[in-house]
């Protein structure tokens, strides 16, 4: 293919993405008049009622700027600071937030589940739980399921509603990291609610920037009694948006016609096409099932320097290492077959 490395779309991250038009369109839509600041303009209360016309609940629903802020403020409404918050050992509340829940939340510790591709189990849950109930062990609160998980793989309905009997069991809440919740649901060809309250979540952090947008993402309290006061943690940890409408109105944008769930399905579809272009080449192996819009791929050395030298990025370092291959909204079928191409040429010469 022609282009040259600057102008590529690359496959390191589904946040190197420009905007798409639906969001763009509707912040121009936005950009008109002088309306009330903090949330209480049409575009936020239309959002917000999309929102809920998707879910077909009456959830309670914030919006602020990114997914770090999002989880840590969400997991904080649900603990107390003396509680743990249970998640995958790959979670990106664990590894990539700094340590934002914990900070937060005062000081809720976050303890990690082993698991397989990038997922929790019952069982992980229970062991949690009951390997320590002494006055000296942070108190299990909350579970913390990531949709789709950190190495591209997606919960199904059952597989959620197995872990919120466990948790129901223990008294434990569920959290869901939504960045890629677009994505989990393109693949699982479901509706949103199955994988959300009909499967015991109590409070999902929907991603928007992966799946199209500048920034935002939308807090959605399933349990709205957990939602009190949020408005007051989002402004105090300066997450409150002063011309929320600019947060807001994409959102509209990207909900009203389905624009997040086309996005997805195509970021989802371009993985599924590098997957098969990549998979039986010599030497490269395929680390975790293709569920969502990345894939992870083990590489020789000489692989992986050789496509950065082409000027390809992609990340080694997600999970447990790897290349995390990741599509996104505006990802081209020529782009996913140069970079195949380039592969299976390094590729062949360490065959040879
Ligand atoms: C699983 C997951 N959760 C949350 C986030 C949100 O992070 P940020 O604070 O950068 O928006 C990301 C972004 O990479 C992610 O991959």
């Amino acid at each position: 293919m022609g282009t040259q490395p600057a102008e590529r779309r690359q496959f390191a991250s589904d946040n190197y993405a420009g905007i798409c038009p639906e969001a763009w369109a509707a912040a121009g839509e936005a950009n008109v008049g002088h309306v009330p600041a903090y949330g209480d303009d049409p575009w936020t209360a239309r959002a917000a009622d999309l929102l809920r016309q998707l879910f077909e609940t009456d959830c309670e629903v914030f919006f602020v700027f990114n997914g770090t802020s999002a989880n840590s403020l969400a997991l904080a409404s649900l603990c107390q600071s003396y509680h743990s918050i249970l998640c995958s050992e790959t979670a990106h509340v664990e590894t990539d937030e700094c340590g934002a829940p914990e900070f937060f939340s005062n000081g809720t510790k976050v303890l990690t589940i082993a698991g397989k591709d990038g997922k929790v189990d019952p069982a992980g849950v229970d062991w949690m739980v009951r390997r320590r109930s002494d006055i000296h062990y942070p108190k299990p609160r909350v579970v913390s399921l990531t949709e789709a998980t950190e190495l591209g793989t997606v919960y199904t309905p059952d597989e959620l509603k197995a872990i919120w009997a466990k948790a129901k069991s223990h008294g434990l809440r569920i959290h869901m990291d939504g960045a890629r919740f677009a994505n989990a649901v393109a693949s699982l060809g479901c509706a949103p609610k199955e994988i959300t309250w009909q499967a015991g979540v109590d409070v999902l952090c929907f991603g928007g920037t992966k799946n199209g947008m500048a920034v935002g993402e939308a807090v959605v309290f399933f349990d709205r009694q957990l939602a009190r006061e949020f408005d007051y943690r989002c402004k105090q940890a300066g997450q409150l948006a002063s011309k929320m409408r600019f947060l807001a109105a994409p959102w509209v944008g990207m909900l009203k016609d389905g624009a997040w769930l086309k996005n997805a399905s195509h970021a989802n579809a371009m993985a599924d096409m590098l997957h098969s272009m990549v998979k039986g080449l010599p030497g490269v192996k395929v680390l975790y099932p293709r569920e969502a819009n990345s894939i992870f791929l083990e590489l020789p050395r000489s692989v992986r320097e050789g496509m950065h030298e082409r000027g390809w990025k992609f990340y080694d370092f997600i999970g447990w290492g790897g290349a995390r291959l990741m599509c996104s909204w505006d990802t081209s079928p020529e782009e996913v077959w140069a970079f195949a191409h380039d592969l299976a040429g390094l590729a062949a010469d360490v065959g040879r």
